[in-house]
């Protein structure tokens, strides 16, 4: 059931969450599929809607910073401290830190790992709910697993038709794509998991260090480090190609969609059903546009997808590192 974020609405959500049940909350990268992070039981209820492998660890959403440094564990919070406080411009915002976890956080939600993912989101009822929680929330993005991350509410109900979820509407999301994920479990050295919202070259001017995209897991076992990064992640049940990848004359009378990400590359190719994400190639335009598109199209039972590139820097890295999961062939 969608509905529109009210005092009532949100009163419900946490009502539903202090049960120890699942409820669905807009972020600004993706929807989230949340319960109570200290409660066992809640968490395993979100594995189980998702489908998803108990190796995956999920990220806790926490309302402000106080909040986050009670679950990182006691010792290692002083030596954390000047990093986060370097960080902290980023939040709340589309940023999520692996640290050593409290020994208040289940090993549900880390896989077993003695490390914890936590951010604060940048989203005003995503902020409310956890404010009236007063309790963590953890969240995987609202998806079944191995599917397109939902930046709109209705791809979240389409996806969960049979579960009577509660969905908080917050509109799309602003961001589009998932929160960088960073592991600061060797301070000194901190790499990223997972390109997202915040750019590698945002967090190494704030860190003072060159901080290093980890290789993804198709060319090392980064998938055991964290399991976003399997290749696959994000596919569409349609054929999904690079448009570079493909010779557009021999497709013949094949029903084929085009993800462009500005209208000059929309253009050029005159496919069955385009999707233009930004008139200039603005990639915060195509990352807030992206998801839905693919989604969309792979609604339509077309032959093929083809999907646009741009280049691997600042938030084209999240952009291309999500295609690559995407694409089939
Ligand atoms: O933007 C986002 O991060 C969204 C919204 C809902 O906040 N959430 C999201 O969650 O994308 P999910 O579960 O789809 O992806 C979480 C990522 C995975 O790649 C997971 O492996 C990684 O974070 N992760 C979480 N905890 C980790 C840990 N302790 N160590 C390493 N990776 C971790
Ligand atoms: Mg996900």
């Amino acid at each position: 059931m969608i509905l529109a974020p009210t005092h009532a609405s949100i009163t419900a959500a946490k009502d539903l969450l202090a049960d120890g049940e699942v409820v669905v909350f807009p972020t600004e990268t993706v929807y989230g599929l949340g319960a109570n992070a200290l409660r066992e039981s809640a968490v395993r209820k979100i594995y189980a809607l998702k489908a998803r492998p108990a190796t995956n660890p999920v990220i806790v959403h926490v309302a402000d910073m106080l909040s986050l440094f009670e679950l990182i564990a006691s010792g290692a919070r002083k030596e954390l401290s000047l990093h986060l406080s370097k960080l902290e411009q980023f939040w709340p915002g589309p940023l999520t830190v692996v640290v050593p976890r409290a020994e208040t956080v289940p090993d549900i939600v880390t896989a077993g790992k003695p490390s914890v993912g936590l951010r604060i989101p940048n989203h005003p009822v995503a902020l409310e709910l956890l404010k009236m929680c007063k309790f963590p929330l953890a969240a995987p993005s609202a998806n079944r697993s191995n599917y397109i991350s939902p930046t709109q509410a209705e791809h979240v109900e389409k996806q969960f038709k049979d579960k009577n979820l509660l969905i908080l509407d917050g509109g799309t999301c602003e961001v589009g794509v998932e929160s960088t994920v960073i592991s600061l479990l060797t301070p000194t050295a901190p790499e990223i998991l997972r390109p997202g919202g915040i750019s590698a070259e945002q967090l190494s001017e704030a860190l003072g260090v060159q901080v290093p995209v980890k290789p993804n897991a198709a060319k090392s076992n980064a998938a055991q480090v964290s399991p976003g990064l399997m290749p696959l992640h994000y596919a569409p049940g349609t054929k999904t190609t690079f448009l570079r990848d493909i010779d557009v004359s021999t497709l013949g009378d094949k029903r084929v969609g085009l993800v462009a990400f500005s209208r000059q590359r929309g253009a050029l190719y005159p496919l069955n059903e385009v999707r233009v994400l930004s008139a200039t190639g603005d990639l915060n335009e195509v990352a807030h546009g992206l998801f839905a598109a693919l989604y969309e199209l792979d609604q339509l039972g077309l032959d093929m997808i083809l999907v646009d590139t741009c280049e691997e820097r600042g938030l084209g890295m999240a952009i291309m590192n999500r295609l690559k999961r995407a694409v089939t062939a």
